[in-house]
């Protein structure tokens, strides 16, 4: 089988290196790709948004299975265009990944499947929306109803603050995604991420992950795309994963399909696992970044059947999906300064050292080489060193051990990845 992969981060370098172990791969390519990814894939030079020239390119090679790892092709439309000319893709169509392009979308969404989240309303105008915090009580959840990459979503604590962010960001904040503002109330209890593969009619579901998404230990500082994360979510057992399931994935998977929107790709539903069981935060049409990464280490499966399940309507004849029971972890190394200003080009040593070590994968995210073949930083998050071990302590332990052997002066990394499930678990 031939097949691209789209995208050149952490996460599509982790779906690289499984797909690659897959016997039935005969050519495995990847646009853009990152220097880790041309470990495993021929890396072409075309951006994951160009969504002419990744057609044209599946085309000319004759690609059996085109997988889609970030959003913004999804987006614009590139799973469209695919399914157009019959080839078969791994991601929704544009209309299907609106659960992500568009919060009023999923809530919308939420209302006519009866899926459980957080009560809402969305305004155009901002007189209606401070109206509305009047049925909430703080803190307040803000929400740019757009894309505004991770960063749209505010939490004042206050009255006042509230009506001062949404004043902010409806004049333009987060440019014309903030246009529309979906208000929230706030879901108390513990995060957890969910992932289902669906092919349009059916899902199934992969195992739980959670993130760390502020920058510094303590999960404090700015917010982030991920500084880490852990698998398996001790907060998300077997009868939250039913739960999740029945009350949350099916409903959504049915009711897209009813209106003629099949979803097929990976299903990211960010919970809130409060006291009457799982909430729904948000959607989204793409595997978690870094959250991927570890799900890439515990899949024992061969993944390739399974993506090309999702593409072809098959999934309700496939066996369950197989894991490694152990726990793992990847611990994100950014460059310094991320996510604010950042340095590229800075130098990285050791990273082959640190992969070659027991049950730790070192997957690149912004990497590059230069013409002498030095590995160099080229982005904010720059390297995702994955371990897993039989306990949290021991997969935590290898990726820190892992971490101290790469030499790069010019990042830096969270020292308590983790910190959360080894509490839980001791
Ligand atoms: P989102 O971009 O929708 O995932 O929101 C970003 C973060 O804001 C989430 O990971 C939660 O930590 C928090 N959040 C979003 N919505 C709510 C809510 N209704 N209640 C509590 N926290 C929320
Ligand atoms: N790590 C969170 C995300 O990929 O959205």
């Amino acid at each position: 089988m031939k097949i691209l992969v789209v995208g050149g981060g952490g996460r599509e370098h982790a779906l690289c290196w499984k797909i690659r172990k897959s016997p039935i791969v005969e050519r495995l390519y990847c646009a853009p790709g990152n220097a880790g990814i041309a470990q495993e894939a021929d890396c072409v030079d075309i951006a994951a948004d160009d969504v002419f020239a990744l057609t044209d390119f599946a085309i000319d090679k004759a690609i059996d299975l085109v997988v889609i790892g970030p959003e913004a092709p999804l987006v614009a439309g590139l799973g469209d265009r695919l399914r157009a000319i019959g080839i078969s893709v791994f991601g929704p169509n544009a209309d299907a990944a609106q659960v992500e392009a568009s919060k009023a979308f999923t809530k919308e969404l939420c209302d006519r499947a009866g899926i459980p989240t957080a009560r809402y309303g969305k305004f155009t105008d901002p007189q209606e929306a401070k109206t509305f915090l009047d049925s909430l009580s703080p803190p307040y959840v803000l929400k740019a109803d757009g894309l505004a990459a991770g960063k749209g979503v505010v939490i004042p604590e206050t009255r006042e603050e509230a009506e001062a962010e949404i004043d902010e960001m409806m004049s333009g904040k987060f440019g014309d995604a903030g246009k529309t503002l979906v208000i929230e109330e706030f879901l108390k209890g513990e995060e957890a991420s969910f992932f289902a593969f669906c092919d349009g009619i059916t899902a199934m579901p992969l195992i739980s992950a959670q993130d760390h998404k502020r920058a510094h230990d303590g999960d404090k500082g700015p917010n982030t795309g991920g500084m880490g994360a852990y698998s398996p979510t001790p907060v998300a057992g077997p009868a939250i994963v039913r739960q999740t399931m029945d009350e949350i994935i099916l409903p959504a998977i049915k009711t897209l399909a009813d209106e003629g929107m099949p979803y097929s790709g990976v299903l990211f539903a960010g919970l809130m696992i409060s006291e009457d069981g799982p909430r729904l935060i948000e959607f989204n049409a793409r595997f978690g970044d870094p959250e991927c990464q570890i799900l890439m280490m515990r899949m024992l499966s061969d993944i390739v059947p399974y993506l090309k399940a999702c593409a072809d309507q098959e999934l309700g004849g496939m066996p369950p999906l197989s894991w490694h029971g152990s726990a793992a972890v990847t611990v994100v190394m950014a460059a310094k300064g991320y996510p604010g200003d950042y340095e590229k080009g800075t130098e990285i040593r050791n990273v082959d050292a640190a992969s070659a070590m027991d049950q730790v994968t070192v997957f690149h995210a912004g990497t590059k080489r230069d013409a002498e073949g030095r590995l160099l930083a080229n982005g904010g998050r720059v390297l995702n060193v994955t371990a897993r071990g039989n306990s949290y302590r021991e997969a935590i332990d290898r990726a820190y051990q892992a971490v101290d052997v790469i030499d790069w002066p010019g990042g830096f990394c969270r020292r308590d990845i983790g910190w959360r499930a080894l509490k839980t678990s001791s």
